[in-house]
């Protein structure tokens, strides 16, 4: 069923206190919940919890037993009639945490009990007031056996231990803070604890608690240091400290996402908590200390005020997705940061903009909520607000975080008093601004450019456009600050113009006829940028432009003129000399900024062309990439070398400069691998004495990019080194997933085989499978359909185990619109395949029935 927004209803009851006893059992744990409820609305006779898969043993209505027909109870809702304004529950119910795979609510797996509640997890624990807008003071009793579960974990503080006679422990938590439930967590498990401990700036000492799978401590150092840098940031850039004696990170294998902010407590998925030199590459560094900085910063944006209701999501997300991009831009290059930041944004947002799924940032109607975790809310989220940054000045913003928290900390509240906090802070006038939160789809901006040499007179005219989406018809003009540069002999202006009309001219006077505008600096607003510089300027500006982003940028440009002139000239097409100049000059003299230059460097990957089209054209643009490749590593063969060999020896530490000199010399060496035989005992050598993942791991990925005939080799060798290791392990089934030949058929099946891979671990199957259809669109969109038809056996099976991870997975599948009409075809099939499976989850049927609506 469809819950929307505009059904709203403020909650008629609420629950003061939630006292939870857990008698921990794998498959028959008891909880008894004890809630003190208080009647909001004195109209209401009747009282209706939550609930999920749970057994009711016995149901309490303060001291009295209720018979079973003085309540009602379905499968989701425990009903009961009330005539108190503040009375007493006392729910006992038995749960199977083993049997549940779908790791929602509380879990067993790999000998700990875990559990998540976000969004509408809590229901599968006890029957309740699952939403976000009931605050609750929470006390927790954990009871269980000592030797299998030594440490016994929730939120706030411990105020209780004591060993029972039974070989049993107990321990009680209280959380000072009224949260919803949606942000409770319980672990209990064996663990290696790495201890730290953190003094706030107002004096204030924090005990930082790591627990991680046995044997794995020494690979949490890089996350607790990550934590302290972000405690620091937040006290330096927002003013925000943390507010309780201690602050513990679980990492766990079995996770369906990310990490989990759950208060004083956070859950992690344990891939972006363990990382060490050799096991994890310097991407993997750079994700634990964003996802660290992440969860952290949730402790603000999110815990202390959070949402009204799952449909302001983004309210938490888009913002604390903000702040974590700000984090990683001061920890290392912030050109790069951004560049990556836009890149999701330009592939995987837009691509959400033109599907079925399409949605503003505050969706308007929801089936599964789980459904919109989305790049929509989150980082298209969080350019909103970064938009508002842009628009007010990091004073301004400032001003209005403040505000916004002195009026709502301790409260559930909604996107719009988030955007009227900044408003009144800044008395600015954000109303057409709002438009954002409610318009879905890309926006795109034309540029056209006209010059009067009399006057010397360059003149702008800018349109704005969206497109109709799937969720919505009419569009109307949005607020689009445009950051511009406009280089010029006579030196360069720079500005912000924020445009709010469909149509609208900006004119710069006293310029001269070579004056080139360099507009939207920085990605200042998430729209398609439609434009008409010539090949020679966008090579002007990827050349002189101060901005390392706009040099980015332009050559980003001049790949989708290249891919065009190649699809044009089948193939014939040879990429310019001027680029080959400026490429032999980037690997003759790099920038201070080497990972940008490894970024300059960078041929687009398909993801990036495919976006740009509406009909994709798959075989062209792979086609085109690997004539690019070709070109570059032959003609730059010999500055390519000399520029490997320059940077070949890099201290093994991740730092900005250690990451950017990996970077390009992995660049480099990407090229190098093209040139098949001669390149082999540079690539054996580089994989044989890596002292690092990431020089390992670069590879047997210019292996795989290149088809080199060292890949299985190498695969072999690596696959007996890091058996014992799953996250490792994890990198070669992906590795594996996306070789582009039919061999990868073969391949799956034997990975499914591995005694290692499991379809319970969502890690395992999306190391598979989420590499085979994103990162190997060769083979995923083959005209035979094979590849459509792996996924979808693989969702049917997946979907009664797992529907969130089989609803991720889904994605590829429901842009079947975007392709042509023979891979339509296979593809509609398979999503009919899907649909009519009986038992289908709602996740999954929300977005397969999207996608065949308007077929
Ligand atoms: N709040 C978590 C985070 O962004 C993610 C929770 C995702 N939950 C879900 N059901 N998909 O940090
Ligand atoms: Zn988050």
């Amino acid at each position: 069923s469809v819950k929307r927004l505009s059904d709203y209803q403020p909650p008629g009851f609420t629950i003061d206190s939630t006292d939870l006893t857990f008698e921990l059992d794998a498959t028959h744990t008891v909880v008894t919940a004890v809630l003190e409820l208080r009647r909001l609305d004195p109209q209401l006779t009747e009282l209706s919890l939550d609930g999920q898969q749970l057994q009711l043993l016995s149901l309490h209505y303060n001291d009295k037993l209720l018979a079973a027909n003085e309540f009602d109870c379905t499968s989701q809702q425990l009903r009961l009639k009330v005539t108190e304004d503040t009375f007493r529950l006392t729910i006992r119910t038995q749960i199977n945490p083993l049997a549940n795979t779908a790791l929602e609510g509380l879990y067993y797996a790999n000998g700990s009990f875990c559990s998540q509640c976000e969004a509408e997890g809590f229901r599968r624990i006890t029957y309740y007031l699952d939403r976000p807008d009931v605050l609750s003071v929470f006390r927790t009793t954990i009871i269980a056996d000592t030797a299998h579960y030594p440490y016994l974990l929730s939120n706030g503080n411990k105020v209780e231990q004591r060993k029972l006679d039974n070989g049993q422990t107990l321990v009680c938590w209280q959380d000072p803070f009224p949260k919803p439930s949606y942000l409770f967590a319980l672990v209990a498990g064996d663990f290696d604890l790495l201890r730290g401990d953190y003094q706030t700036r107002s004096g204030r000492m924090v005990a930082l608690d790591f627990f991680v799978e046995k044997g794995q401590g020494g690979k949490a150092a890089f996350a607790l240091d990550a934590l302290k840098r972000s405690m620091r940031w937040d006290e330096q850039r927002f003013g925000l400290e943390y507010d309780l004696d201690t602050y513990m990170v679980v990492a766990v294998d079995f996770f369906n996402m990310g990490a989990m902010e759950n208060k004083g407590l956070n859950v992690f998925n344990s891939k972006y908590v363990l990382v060490s030199e050799d096991t994890a590459t310097d991407t993997d560094f750079f994700n634990v200390e964003s996802i660290i900085g992440h969860e952290y910063f949730h402790n603000w944006t999110g815990n202390r005020v959070t949402c009204r209701d799952w449909f302001q999501l983004s309210l938490k997300e888009g913002l604390t997705v903000f702040r974590d991009q700000e984090f990683s831009r001061d920890m290392g290059s912030a050109t790069v940061n951004r560049i990556h930041a836009v890149q999701v944004i330009r592939t995987a947002q837009f691509a959400e903009d033109a599907s079925p799924m399409a949605h503003p940032i505050r969706p308007q109607q929801v089936m599964e909520m789980n459904n919109f975790y989305t790049v929509t809310v989150y980082d298209k989220g969080a350019e909103v607000i970064r938009m508002l940054h842009t628009l007010l000045g990091e004073a301004g913003f400032q001003a209005g975080m403040r505000l916004y928290f002195e009026r709502h900390d301790g409260q559930a509240v909604t996107c719009d008093d988030f955007v009227q906090a900044m408003q009144d802070a800044n008395h600015y006038d954000l109303s057409a601004f709002r438009l954002w939160y409610q318009q879905s789809g890309t926006p795109e901006l034309t540029m056209q450019r006209h010059y009067e040499p009399q006057q010397q007179r360059l003149t702008l005219r800018l349109n704005q456009r969206t497109a109709a989406t799937a969720d919505q018809p009419d569009k109307a003009a949005l607020v689009l600050p445009v950051r511009y540069q406009l280089l010029d002999e006579s030196g360069n202006k720079s500005g912000l113009f924020v445009m709010q009309e469909h149509n609208e001219t900006l004119v710069f006077d006293g310029v001269s006829a070579q004056a080139l505008p360099v507009m939207l600096e920085d990605f200042s607003a998430p729209v398609r940028l439609k434009h008409d510089y010539s090949e020679q300027e966008l090579l002007r500006i990827a050349m002189e432009a101060s901005n390392g982003f706009a040099r980015w940028d332009a050559l980003q440009s001049c790949w989708m003129l290249w891919l065009d002139q190649a699809m044009h000239q089948n193939n014939d097409f040879r990429l310019p000399d001027a680029f080959f100049e400026l490429y032999q000059q980037l690997l003759k003299l790099p920038l201070d900024d080497k990972a940008l230059t490894a970024e300059l460097l960078k041929v687009p990957e398909y993801h990036v062309f495919a976006e740009n089209f509406q009909q994709i054209p798959v075989d062209a643009i792979l086609s085109a990439i690997h004539s690019f490749r070709q070109q570059i590593s032959q003609r730059l063969a010999p500055e390519l070398k000399a520029c490997y060999q320059q940077h070949s020896v890099v201290a093994v530490e991740y730092n900005e400069m250690n990451v950017g000199i990996r970077a390009l010399k992995n660049r480099c060496l990407d090229y190098l691998a093209l040139h098949g035989q001669p390149a082999e005992t540079l690539l054996l050598q580089q994989y044989n004495s890596a002292s690092n993942m990431t020089d390992k791991l670069a590879v047997l990925s210019a292996c795989l990019h290149s088809a080199h005939p060292a890949f299985f080799g190498l695969m072999q060798q690596f696959a007996t080194e890091w058996q014992h290791d799953v996250l490792v392990l994890d990198k070669w089934f992906s590795l594996h997933a996306a070789q582009p030949s039919a061999q990868v058929f073969e391949q799956i099946t034997l990975l499914c085989q591995h005694p290692k891979f499991s379809w319970q671990n969502p890690n395992r199957v999306r190391a598979v499978f989420h590499a085979f259809a994103m990162q190997n669109p060769g083979q995923f969109h083959r005209m035979d359909g094979r590849g459509y038809q792996l996924l979808t056996d693989t969702l049917l099976k997946l979907d009664p185990i797992n529907p969130q991870v089989s609803a991720r997975l889904v994605t590829p599948l429901l842009s079947w619109q975007r392709f042509d009409l023979e891979r339509q075809a296979l593809m509609k099939a398979a999503l009919h395949r899907l649909s009519a499976q009986p038992g289908i989850s709602d996740d999954l049927y929300e977005k397969v029935s999207k996608a065949l609506a308007n077929e």
